[in-house]
C-alpha cells in the first residue's frame, strides 16, 4: 500500500490560529514563548519537519479556539522571522499576515550586560530594547546601550 506523499498529518481545525512557515525545529521555541494563560487547556498541534515549498522543511503550530493577535504574536519573528500568521474561523483562512517586529520590545529580551539596571537583583526594571535595525536585526537597551543580534539572544518571558 502506497502512501500520499502530502497527505495532511494533522487535520484542518474549525477555528484558531495557525503560525505556519516556522523554519524546521524553531516551533518548539515559538510554542513555548505563547502567553500560557491564553492557549492553556485548548488543543494545539506542534507538526515539525514537513515539506515546504517556500522553506524545504518547516514547522507548523496550530491552536485550536484562541485568536492571537498581531501584539501577541510579532515577536515570534525574533526566533522565526518567516512565520505567518493565520487565523482560521468555520474552516476557512480568514486573515493572513507576517510576523514584523515592533519598534520597541519590552520585558522578554534579556540585557546581557551584567551591569545593566535591568540586570541588578534588587532593582527588577523590566528590559526595554529599541529596533535599530531590521536587516539584519539589531536591538538596543534603552538603558545601558549595548546593542544586541538575535545570536546568542536570551528569551526571558512570554509575549
Ligand atoms: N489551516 C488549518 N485549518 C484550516 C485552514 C488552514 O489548519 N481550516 C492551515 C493550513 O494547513 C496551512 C495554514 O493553515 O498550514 C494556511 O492555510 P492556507 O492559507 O490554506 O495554506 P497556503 O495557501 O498553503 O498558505 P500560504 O500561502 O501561507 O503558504
Ligand atoms: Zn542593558
Amino acid at each position: 500500500m502506497s502512501v500520499e506523499p502530502h497527505r495532511l498529518i494533522v487535520p484542518k481545525i474549525h477555528s484558531g490560529t495557525v503560525i505556519d512557515h516556522i523554519p524546521a525545529g524553531k516551533g518548539l521555541r515559538v510554542l513555548s514563548i505563547l502567553k500560557a494563560e491564553k492557549i492553556r487547556g485548548q488543543r494545539i498541534a506542534l507538526i515539525m519537519n514537513v515539506e515546504s515549498r517556500k522553506l524545504g522543511k518547516k514547522d507548523i503550530v496550530k491552536i485550536e479556539n484562541v485568536r492571537l493577535e498581531e501584539d501577541e504574536t510579532n515577536l515570534i519573528s525574533l526566533i522565526a522571522p518567516t512565520a505567518t500568521i493565520n487565523i482560521i474561523e468555520n474552516y476557512e483562512v480568514i486573515t493572513k499576515r507576517k510576523v514584523q517586529l515592533p519598534s520597541r520590545i519590552k520585558g522578554l529580551i534579556k540585557c546581557p550586560n551584567p551591569t545593566c539596571i535591568t540586570n541588578a537583583p534588587n532593582e527588577p526594571v523590566k528590559t526595554s530594547f529599541i529596533l535599530i535595525s531590521r536587516d539584519p536585526i539589531k536591538l538596543q537597551c534603552e538603558y545601558c546601550k549595548i546593542i544586541i543580534g538575535t545570536e546568542g539572544m536570551v528569551l526571558v518571558g512570554k509575549l
